[in-house]
């Protein structure tokens, strides 16, 4: 039975449509890390979770960082460094994968999910906020 880690709920929206679906494909990818884990798993998906994750951080932060522009974001620079930083551990993991020496499967699932907890459902909160609170969105 596939067990789901994270549900999307309404209160998790930026009110962005494009980042939203965005941020639904991470939580896809944090099930499914989760999912095969439970099942025994968890190393044969880890290849594929990486390179999906790779992509995912390219072109979200990018679509998130266009808005920052756009609407004249003043926490960009803070907000771009978390970006940078996470963005830089997901590459020593698939730099570490493509080297043989395998990333923990549990060490991946923590970074996913602490950066659900932390970035996503606070940071991200934050130019939702100022979007709002400006009629930008
Ligand atoms: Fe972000």
């Amino acid at each position: 039975m596939r067990v789901t880690l994270i549900n999307w709920n309404d209160s998790f929206s930026v009110n962005v449509a494009e980042l939203d679906d965005q941020h639904k494909t991470l939580i896809g990818l944090i099930n499914d890390l989760n999912d095969a884990m439970r099942q025994g798993k968890g190393r044969d998906v880890l290849g594929r979770i990486l390179n999906d994750l790779s992509v995912y951080t390219a072109t979200h932060f990018r679509a998130e960082e266009r808005y920052f522009a756009l609407y004249k974001y003043p926490d960009t620079f803070n907000h771009r460094l978390e970006h940078m930083a996470f963005a830089r551990k997901v590459a020593d993991c698939n730099d570490a994968f493509a080297n043989g020496s395998m990333p923990l499967t549990t060490e991946v699932l923590k970074l996913l999910s602490d950066w659900w907890r932390h970035h996503i459902l606070e940071s991200d909160r934050q130019y939702s906020q100022f979007f709002r609170e400006n009629g930008l969105i």
